[in-house]
């Protein structure tokens, strides 16, 4: 019988696509995909450590294994990601849960495979944890489950030490794959269907400046959006010290770039912007929206905030929410500062106590709710082009998304998995649209 794997993925979606490499080298090796924990023979935590909350989660399930590691001690646990490549964490891990049996950080994925074998080799643990950064490994072979998207990473790393951020130590700096690479693998992702292409890395527009590749982000877009056959184009992150009007004019040119930027703000106050080194004021983030929406009226940003970071006044908090409803953000992830060790933002003094951070997430949560409600409203009796790409039982309709993200569902009665379908908006219900597709007498469930 062959052995099973089961694979937990906590954080950002360049987690989600890395867990796609670690069950492509499982596979290699010959596991297959299990129905969950208690029938795998190979169980991988793929971790994030960006806020004290996304370890406790990994901490919890982690913990939870216990029993089962007990009772099936051939059952292999191993734990890689960011979590892993932070300093020190690996003896925690060692002591909270003495049962694991292999870490592996972000750093040497590709190795996963020789660790597997040889724990299976030896009772001892295995723990491989690459301080520095090797040369980009290409053979990974992604198994990929999330038809008809498709994610392409552009460059790993990230060298801008925003003063709260834990990325650049667990991810190393700034690579960027050649851009052949990253074109003949859009190309045969586009040949074999996947209809929406996600390109990759923690801040894009830095693209190549690693000396990695002798073309910018701007023209590496253009690039790819040349490839033929009918496919969105997407992008993220955008930071916005770096995010520039070549980037907007190659989305005017090419319409399967969709018209929605992600570009992280971060805070709406320079004096907490220049303490988190962004790098950016308030007025040149205006003006980049300003120059996007020039170009491109249509065009939508989404954003990610942070409330409560060390020194934020009431003030400061005020110039972030005004900030919002200038921009009007078609949809915006918002958090509060999780001090992380290692950082500089963690040394602060004037940290913010914990029911002023929780009284301004709330406030601006609905805020942030009240703009998207708003947008979605609009979306009613209108004409959009969805990419369906599941099916909800629950609900019994198909489900999908329009270029600027938003999540539309409507009735079939043929499976339309992958397909761009015009729907009839009917209604619209917090942040998701219902609706009947246009052209056929379908009654949606609204
Ligand atoms: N590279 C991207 C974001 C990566 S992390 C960028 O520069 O925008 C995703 C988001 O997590 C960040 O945009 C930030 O809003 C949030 N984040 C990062 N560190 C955090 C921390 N210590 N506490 C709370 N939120 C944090
Ligand atoms: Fe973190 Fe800043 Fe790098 Fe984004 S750009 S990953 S927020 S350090
Ligand atoms: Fe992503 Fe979390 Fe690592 S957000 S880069 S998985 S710390």
């Amino acid at each position: 019988m062959q052995e099973k794997y089961h694979i937990v993925t906590y954080g950002c979606q360049m987690n989600v696509h890395e867990s796609e490499k670690i069950a492509g080298v499982l596979r290699r090796m010959g596991y297959e995909e299990g129905s969950g924990t208690e029938d795998a023979d190979i169980i991988v935590f793929n971790t994030c450590c960006i806020r004290e909350n996304a370890e406790n989660h990994a901490f919890g399930n982690i913990g939870a294994l216990k029993k089962l590691k007990k009772s099936k001690p051939s059952l292999i646990i191993a734990v890689g990601g960011c979590m892993t490549q932070e300093k020190g964490k690996t003896d925690v891990l060692k002591k909270k849960f003495p049962f694991i049996d292999i870490m592996f950080g972000t750093l040497n994925l590709e190795e996963l495979e020789t660790l597997i074998l040889r724990k299976k080799q030896q009772k001892k643990k295995v723990i491989e944890i690459r301080e520095k950064e090797g040369d980009i490994v290409e053979d990974i072979e992604a198994y990929r489950t999330s038809y008809p998207n498709a994610w392409v990473n552009i460059m790993y790393g990230c060298n801008n030490f925003c003063s709260y951020c834990i990325v650049p130590y667990v991810r190393g700096r700034e690579r960027s794959r050649k851009p052949e690479n990253i074109i003949n693998e859009v190309k045969r992702l586009v040949a074999e269907g996947y209809k929406e292409i996600t390109l990759l890395g923690q801040n894009v527009n830095s693209y190549g400046t690693d000396g990695g590749s002798e073309i910018n982000f701007a023209q590496l877009l253009d690039e790819v959006a040349s490839i033929e056959g009918k496919f969105r184009l997407r992008f993220m992150t955008s930071h916005p010290k770096d995010f520039n009007e070549d980037v907007v004019l190659v989305m005017k040119k090419h319409p399967k770039i969709c018209r929605l930027v992600h570009l992280p703000v971060q805070s709406g106050s320079n004096a907490i912007l220049k303490e988190m080194n962004r790098r950016y004021t308030r007025e040149k983030y205006l003006l980049e929206i300003e120059t996007l929406k020039k170009h491109l009226p249509e065009a939508e940003v989404t954003t990610d905030i942070i409330v409560g970071f060390p020194g934020e006044t009431e003030e400061d908090y005020l110039q972030t929410e005004d900030l919002v409803k200038t921009v009007d953000y078609a949809s915006a992830f918002t958090f509060v500062y999780s001090p992380r060790q290692g950082t500089k933002a963690a040394t602060m003094e004037n940290q913010i106590p914990e029911n002023v951070q929780k009284d301004r997430i709330m406030r601006l949560v609905e805020l942030v709710n009240g703009l998207t409600r708003k947008k979605s409203e609009k979306y009613v009796g209108k004409i959009v082009e969805i990419l369906c790409e599941d099916y909800d039982e629950k609900k019994g309709l198909y489900l999908g998304r329009d270029e600027f993200g938003r999540m539309g569902y409507f009735k079939s009665e043929k499976n339309l998995v992958g397909e761009f379908v015009n729907v009839k908006i009917l209604r619209a219900n917090g942040i998701s649209l219902f609706g009947e597709i246009a052209g056929e007498d379908a009654n949606a469930e609204c």
